[in-house]
């Protein structure tokens, strides 16, 4: 995939996937390994999600990544899935500003690390910043529910939608998104109920997470899908994997294997030839020993 063809290629393959009734499955990636195992798995989409901040840069909220850090992130995951679609947030307060503001990042990111398409949280007035960079010939993925980059750091996410008003105001910001030339949807943290009446008038692709099994696909946060980080994962993961003990356990055992000289073996060594080797000896005997030995 490349930048320039952005807004038709990430389109046509999620609206090909949702008209076929064939659920997306998109995957978040931050490095070349996360994203050559989603490109090896045959995942549809990959986002370089703003959950770098957490689960790989250790903030205690995305509202801590900068734009610098998730280019070189998303520079990485292209680098790992050089077919598939990608998708990279523009990190809090890269685009909130102003229309302008939102369609320089939303540029950086396809200019500077091949994305395909961005994706930003909110209604309102995100809504016109994502008619802006539309505008401007970038697909956009809008984010509804739970917006992480509106959790204080150190704050708890919590299910967002429960109440009447604010399941509403969920599903107008949804429309609105819609209207304004989003080509997806990622919809976080809402009741199955709320997710199930709003896609069921969306024509966009809908990628739910912890909003249930109506939505058009699913997204995972790759470290929690694999059991990588060693942190408590929320309610709505399923984890595929428990990569984290396998790894604590390996390098436990590499540290043993130094410390009783078990490791490294012949088996790990680099040999040279003998007379190379008889040469080196005479000539580094003449060498002498530096001045400050
Ligand atoms: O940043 C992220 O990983 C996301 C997904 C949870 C959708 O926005």
């Amino acid at each position: 995939m490349t930048g320039a063809n952005s807004l038709g290629r990430a389109i046509a393959r999620l609206a090909a996937l949702k008209r076929d009734g064939a659920p997306i499955v998109m995957v978040t990636a931050y490095d070349v390994v996360s994203a050559r195992v989603a490109e090896a798995a045959g995942v549809d989409i990959v986002l370089v999600g703003d959950s770098a901040a957490n689960v790989v840069l250790g903030y205690d909220s995305t509202q801590q990544v900068s734009v610098d850090e998730l280019l070189v992130l998303a520079r990485a995951a292209r680098r790992g899935a050089p077919t598939l679609p990608l998708v990279c947030d523009l990190p809090f307060g890269s685009y909130e500003l102003s229309d302008d503001q939102a369609v320089a990042t939303a540029r950086l990111f396809v200019a500077e690390a091949d994305c395909d398409a961005v994706k930003i949280e909110g209604g309102g007035v995100i809504a016109d910043r994502a008619r802006a960079i539309v505008g401007a010939g970038i697909a956009v993925m809008a984010h509804v529910g739970l917006l992480p980059q509106q959790v204080e750091p150190g704050s708890a996410f919590q299910v967002k939608g429960r109440g009447a008003d604010e399941a509403l105001a969920i599903a107008r910001a949804a429309f609105e998104l819609e209207r304004a030339g989003c080509f997806a949807i990622v919809i976080e943290a809402v009741p199955e109920a709320i997710t199930a009446a709003i896609v069921a008038r969306l024509r966009i692709p809908s990628i739910g997470i912890g909003a249930g099994r109506a939505t058009d696909g699913q997204v995972l946060v790759f470290h929690d899908l694999v059991g990588l980080s060693g942190a408590r994962i929320p309610r709505f993961v399923q984890q595929y994997a428990a990569l984290f003990e396998p790894m604590v356990s390996g390098v436990r055992t590499y540290a043993r294997d130094v410390r009783s000289h078990r490791f490294p073996t012949e088996a790990h060594i680099y040999k040279m030839e003998l007379d190379q080797l008889a040469q080196f000896r005479a000539r580094f005997d003449q060498l002498g020993v530096p001045e400050d030995k």
